[in-house]
Formats: C-alpha cells, sequence, structure tokens
C-alpha cells in the first residue's frame, strides 16, 4: 500500500456516509444494510455540535475512518454511561465532553499506523477537556492496547457486556476527572442488544431512543 492519504472535516453529508459505510460495515458488521445505519446512527452523528471526521484513503480507496462530536446530557450515550459509571465519576467526566465514537481501518490495512494517525486527527489539539469513548474490556485488543499508549485510561464498565469506558484529560488540563485504577468488570448489560465488544460510544442502533 502507497503512504494513506488523511483528510479531516468538521461536518460531513449523507453521502458521507454511503462512503463510510463500506469501511464501517466490514468491520463492524453491527447493521444489516445501510439505510438502517444510516437512519439510527449517521443521520443523528453527522449533525451533533463539536462533530469531527477523519477518513484514510489508500489511492481513492477509504481504508479508515475515525469520528466524534460533544456529548451532552439527554443524549442516549450521555445518560446510559451516566447510569453505569460510578456518581462521582460520571460527574467529573460527562456532560460536554468529546466523544470518540467510532475508529475503523480495515483488515488489509492494519497495523501501518493509520488507526493512531486517524484517532489523533479526531482528539488532537480540540479545546474540549475530558475525551470518553467506550470499547471492549480485552485488555490485549488492539483497540485497547492503541488507546492504552495514547493515555487514555478506563474509568468504569461500559454500556454492555464486555466493555468499559475509557477517558484521557487532554493535555492542556491533565486528568480531567477521577481515573479509578482498577478495571471493573461490566455489570451485564443495559440493552441486550448491543453485545458488541469493539463497539464505541456511538456505535449502537438504539443509543439515541
Ligand atoms: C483498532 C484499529 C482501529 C487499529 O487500527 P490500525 O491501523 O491497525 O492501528 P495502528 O497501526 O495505528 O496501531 C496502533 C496501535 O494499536 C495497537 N495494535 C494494532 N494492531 C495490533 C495487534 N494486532 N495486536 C496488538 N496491538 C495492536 C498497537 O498498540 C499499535 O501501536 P504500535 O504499532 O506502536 O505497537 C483496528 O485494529 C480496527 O479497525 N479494529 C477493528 C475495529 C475496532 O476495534 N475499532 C475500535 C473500536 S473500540
Amino acid at each position: 500500500m502507497a503512504a494513506p492519504r488523511f483528510r479531516i472535516d468538521d461536518s460531513a453529508t449523507a453521502e458521507d456516509g454511503a462512503s463510510i459505510w463500506d469501511v464501517y460495515q466490514p468491520v463492524f458488521g453491527d447493521y444489516a444494510t445501510f439505510d438502517t445505519w444510516c437512519a439510527a446512527v449517521w443521520e443523528k452523528h453527522r449533525v451533533r455540535a463539536g462533530f469531527r471526521l477523519a477518513r484514510a484513503y489508500d489511492g481513492d480507496v477509504l481504508v479508515g475512518f475515525a469520528y466524534g462530536y460533544v456529548g451532552a446530557d439527554g443524549q442516549w450515550w450521555t445518560d446510559n454511561a451516566r447510569a453505569v459509571l460510578a456518581p462521582d465519576v460520571a460527574d467529573a467526566w460527562l456532560g460536554g465532553h468529546f466523544e470518540l465514537v467510532s475508529l475503523g481501518v480495515l483488515a488489509g490495512a492494519r497495523g501501518a499506523g493509520i488507526g493512531r494517525r486517524l484517532m489523533r486527527a479526531v482528539v488532537d489539539g480540540r479545546d474540549h477537556e475530558r475525551l470518553l469513548l467506550m470499547t471492549t474490556s480485552d485488555a490485549a485488543d488492539p483497540a485497547r492496547r492503541l488507546y492504552a499508549s495514547e493515555g487514555w485510561r478506563v474509568i468504569g464498565p461500559g454500556i454492555g457486556e464486555a466493555t468499559v469506558i475509557m477517558a484521557k484529560g487532554t493535555a492542556r488540563t491533565g486528568a480531567a476527572g477521577p481515573v479509578p485504577d482498577h478495571d471493573r468488570p461490566a455489570p451485564g448489560g443495559t440493552d441486550r442488544r448491543d453485545g458488541h465488544p469493539r463497539r464505541m460510544a456511538g456505535d449502537r442502533a438504539s443509543r439515541d431512543r
């Protein structure tokens, strides 16, 4: 693969969702059709405050993407994260945080630094003091290794089985809230339709019910 080309945007269209689907579907595979993913996820997320999308291309072919936005009380993920985190941890980290919602690289393009560059493109250099994501509870997973190497720490269980919530304070602020030094297991899930161990903050069908 030639050197990847990166593109970063602070807004996105419905058509951008169609291009991302070509990576989203093989990487995550949790929505049967583009239309269901678009209606349940993309059309809600792409218009949120602070939205940023990073894309990586091999030539003209999309091989990876990452996106996130500013989370707020009243949104599905923030409200459910508040329900599973310890109250002091939730109060310190949630609301006005930046959510790294989704990060995926096609299998054939992995291990070449694309995932790290995509993540940095979305979260680095922003004004947000608190960064959050949700991922697998398997600390040996490549995603967990990536996040740990970028300074993210587990702050509690995630929403759904075998997930955790991770947080990072920005370089400007340092740790923005308490970071428990233990990795508590997930509580068994608040939504049994969502057991995807790799799923991140916004990668779920029903987060905004
Ligand atoms: C996680 C993911 C985005 C990483 O993408 P990538 O382009 O392969 O990542 P990079 O090449 O930038 O590697 C960054 C770090 O990830 C970790 N990593 C990557 N592949 C790994 C592997 N096979 N085993 C262990 N750690 C691995 C390493 O810490 C690596 O840093 P290093 O190269 O300095 O050792 C990719 O594996 C992926 O799309 N996985 C499926 C979807 C997913 O899990 N997304 C995250 C949801 S929470």
